[in-house]
């Protein structure tokens, strides 16, 4: 990793220098995977703040939900010698580049604004390796939330379910009704995601911990660990025909639609549902997924900026800058869907999920509940999290039946550590 020369005046003056154009700019070339109607929108927070500061934008968008397309090109451009300036990335990807020596340095940038004491400790961990900040934290999305449409809530007299009980039987009246229960994309990512919150429901916290990021194999291969898989048969049980290979906002269009009641997806499915119009509390509720209220399993976007030959560019440290700015913090992650990565923004911007959210996370954060996300890169690195995914995959798909699939979980885990 290379230091920086980079301290908040000359910051500061190499902006003013690209604001008044005695420098030429240059452009940052950000590679990222947010295509969907809601993550074009809060990026173009992002370009538009950029852009006030005279840094142009030159976009490279990877679709695929949840990055792993992302990631693939990625890798490829590094190979060939030619990373883009900065890049969306989650969690254990980022340690692996900077272990790589490929990201450039933000020690002066976060040292002159003070990221050490904003930023909460569960994203430092990600942001920071070997003490030397890598990244810049956007956002925290979590993924045990569960979405509805509140018109078809209402005209089944559903209540919001408390527990996996009153689910099941919400599900079973949306059946009846002829509305299908759950929205679900089936793709890899997708499943993996439901998964976070099922099986943390069963696990518990502790379990969860013991199984996604010690490893642990009695808990991988356990009874609670089967009757988590139980569960996410009987959400294959709810979905309609045609949900393989359904990208994830389309899903969301079902309930947006009132086609479908419910969808398990991070809370960027907010960002479609506001992107369409919709307001919370009067067209869709959210809600954590039952039996997981107290607890938030985590992932946090955070643009790493790829090593160009030598220092830190003045565009990558103005990105990095504008990205932490309170202002951008609240006006970006209000339309993104998720929340703050600073623990000083005020909640008032944001609607009534977005303030849940931020005291969720906070309340998590205060009391130990809060954990990497396995399915988004924050519970262990890709080999282990592919090699989960493939089981869960293959389980919702119905080649393995629950006691076949912790089995198989314990195998896919013992090979990829
Ligand atoms: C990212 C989100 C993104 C979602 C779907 C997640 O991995 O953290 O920012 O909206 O994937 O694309």
């Amino acid at each position: 990793m290379r230091s920086t020369f980079f301290t908040k005046h000359a910051v500061a003056a190499a902006l003013a220098a690209l604001t008044a154009g005695a420098a030429q700019a240059e452009d940052v070339e950000v590679l990222h995977w947010w295509t969907s109607g809601g993550e074009a929108a809060a990026l173009n927070v992002l370009k538009e703040d950029l852009e006030s500061q005279g840094i142009g934008w030159t976009d490279m968008p990877v679709a695929g939900g949840g990055g792993e397309q992302a990631m693939t090109v990625l890798r490829a451009r590094v190979t060939a010698g030619n990373a883009p300036t900065a890049v969306q990335g989650l969690g254990f990807d980022i340690i692996d580049w900077a272990k790589q020596g490929s990201l450039a340095n933000l020690n002066d940038v976060a040292a002159s604004e003070g990221w050490n004491d904003v930023i909460p400790a569960a994203l430092q961990q990600f942001a920071k390796v070997g003490g030397e900040w890598v990244s810049a934290p956007v956002n925290v999305h979590s993924t045990n939330w569960v979405w509805a449409n509140k018109a078809v809530l209402d005209d089944n007299d559903i209540e919001i379910p408390a527990s996996w009980e009153d689910f099941v039987a919400a599900l079973d009246k949306l059946k009846e009704a002829g509305v299908t229960p759950i929205a679900h994309g089936g793709q890899a990512w997708q499943e993996a995601t439901v998964f976070d919150g099922v099986s943390m429901s069963v696990l518990g916290l502790d379990g969860y911990k013991s199984a996604f990021i010690d490893l642990n194999e009695d808990v991988l291969g356990g009874d609670a660990m089967k009757e988590a898989f139980d569960r996410m048969a009987v959400i294959r049980a709810n979905v309609d025909d045609n949900f393989s290979g359904r990208d994830w906002n389309l899903a969301t269009a079902m309930v947006i639609n009132g086609e479908a009641g419910f969808q398990m997806m991070g809370d960027w499915a907010k960002g479609e549902f506001l992107n369409a119009g919709k307001v919370p509390g009067e067209d869709f509720v959210c809600f954590r997924f039952p039996g997981t209220s107290d607890q938030v399993t985590f992932n946090a976007d955070q643009f790493m900026m790829f090593d160009q030959g030598g220092e830190v560019s003045a565009e990558q440290a103005a990105l990095a800058s504008a990205i932490l700015s309170p202002s951008f913090q609240s006006a970006f992650n209000v339309v993104k869907g998720s929340v703050p990565a600073r623990t000083d923004v005020s909640d008032e911007a944001f609607d009534a999920c977005g303030k849940k959210g931020m005291a969720d996370l906070a309340a998590a954060a205060a009391s130990g509940n809060l954990v990497g996300s396995m399915a988004h890169g924050h519970a262990n690195p890709a080999g282990i999290k592919n090699a989960i995914y493939d089981v869960v995959t293959a389980h919702f798909n119905g080649e393995y039946d629950s006691e076949t699939a912790v089995m198989e979980l314990v195998d896919a885990v013992s090979i990829a550590k």
